[in-house]
């Protein structure tokens, strides 16, 4: 075709100026190519072999009915998961920072009191996203590797009778696990509404939401629930419903507003568009949650302690330390080993990937340089992976001369410069 003629073909619309295609950027092309990697940073975790084939299974449209039953999957499957009654559990469409905001948007209104527990970076997000809500912030800080007593939430609460205190249950920037024995108790007494991070804790350590009184959370996929990233398991009680529907104003998000999402979901009793759910993820988060009901709670949260367990024999062996210095507020899924002196953090994370295609990470926001993080989660949490995770720290730590194991002192760790990127 001549010239002319190509541009006669495409001038569909009077006026509209067709000049050549510009061939510059006409990239990529061939079939994709992924290396094969094992990810034990702190998320994602690599996911399971039956959900990822989910996954590619033929499209459903996201309003037919077969799709509807999916999504009442997922909503059951996250009550066993989160062990809850309420009728108000869905997915998020997005990844746990979507949950995140959901969680804040719809539960804050302008100029509510809003108690953030800030013990890493993911409090501290909270913090900035509830301001962004026009939240009244009032932040409450432990040093990194610390969690918060008991104590000080009671004190905090009866002092600020917030509308809602948010806490990480489990905090993958320092490796710690946020107690909740009594916390919902507590924010019943002032009227305050229980928020809970549990993107790195879901389905690998224990959480009872109703029995402790807990009334949002907002979740990962790409976590302990062996799943792509892309959707957040996402749950409100009674109390938190309430509030949602006696609100002043709409969430100041239209995307995120949990009345409309809800409806979606069937929660109302009827179904409405409000956007196209990610057919392809919701199928794999189906088959993720199928995959904890076969195995039951109760056998994961024990697979994933006696991972914890053997990777700290192996560490210990070597000398090396955790970072989190009491037992119990350390976090299973996400460890964090502290550098010793002397020891490159970096160098041993590029040696593991270079040498075994295996990621660990080094720290995030106030552990940077100062910790590696290995995750144990989901599909991840097995004999043979934690072993690797252990040679890869043996060899990397012996490239750098160091004999195992390390004498007393250099296990003691200090921070180190060389802010690198980090997974979250
Ligand atoms: C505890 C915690 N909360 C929230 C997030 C944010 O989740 P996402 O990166 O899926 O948005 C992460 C991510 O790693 C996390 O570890």
């Amino acid at each position: 075709m001549s010239e002319d003629k190509t541009r006669e073909r495409w001038a569909a619309r009077p006026g509209e100026e067709v000049s050549e295609v510009d061939n510059a950027h006409r990239a990529p092309s061939g079939v994709i190519d992924v290396p094969s990697r094992l990810l034990m940073g702190p998320g994602p975790a690599n996911a399971h072999p039956r959900v990822l084939a989910a996954q590619s299974l033929p499209l459903l449209g996201h309003m037919h009915q077969p799709f509807f039953k999916i999504m009442d999957d997922i909503s059951e499957g996250l009550r066993y998961t989160l062990q809850t009654k309420s009728k108000y559990t869905l997915m998020v469409s997005g990844t746990g920072h979507a949950g995140m905001e959901a969680a804040i948007a719809n539960l804050v209104e302008p100029g509510d009191k809003v108690v953030v527990g800030n013990a890493g970076i993911w409090g501290e997000r909270v913090g900035i996203l509830s301001r962004r809500y026009q939240a009244d912030v009032v932040e409450i800080k432990v040093p990194a590797g610390q969690t918060f007593s008991y104590e000080t939430l009671k004190a905090t609460l009866l002092e600020h009778k917030p509308a809602v205190l948010f806490l990480c249950q489990g905090e993958s920037s320092t490796g710690t696990h946020q107690s909740l024995a009594g916390v919902g108790e507590l924010c019943r007494q002032t009227g305050t509404l229980l928020l809970v991070d549990v993107v790195c804790s879901l389905a690998g350590v224990p959480i009872f939401t109703d029995a402790w009184g807990i009334d949002c959370v907002y979740g990962g996929s790409q976590k302990c629930l062996s799943g792509p990233p892309g959707a957040s398991p996402f749950f409100l009680s009674e109390r938190a419903m309430e509030k949602l529907q006696k609100r002043k104003t709409p969430p100041a998000t239209y995307n995120l507003d949990m009345n409309l999402i809800g409806d979606y979901w069937g929660w109302f009793g009827k179904r409405s568009y409000h956007h196209t759910g990610p057919v392809s993820t919701f199928y794999a988060m189906r088959e993720a949650l199928a995959l904890v009901a076969e195995e039951g709670l109760e056998s994961m949260w024990a697979r994933h302690q006696a991972m914890h367990k053997r990777l700290w024999d192996g560490l210990r062996g070597m000398g090396l330390k955790p970072f989190v210095e009491k037992d119990e507020d350390r976090l299973i899924t996400v460890n964090t080993i502290k550098v010793p002196e002397g020891v490159d953090w970096a160098a041993l994370v590029k040696h593991a990937m270079d040498t075994y295609s295996l990621e660990i990470a080094g720290g995030l926001g106030p552990t940077v340089g100062k910790v590696w993080r290995v995750g144990i989660m989901g599909y991840n949490a097995k004999p043979q992976n934690v072993e690797l995770v252990l040679t890869a720290f043996k060899d990397g730590l012996q490239r750098q001369g160091k004999e195992l194991p390390l004498p007393e002192e250099a296990g003691a760790g200090a921070a180190q410069p060389q802010p690198a990127a980090a997974p979250a």
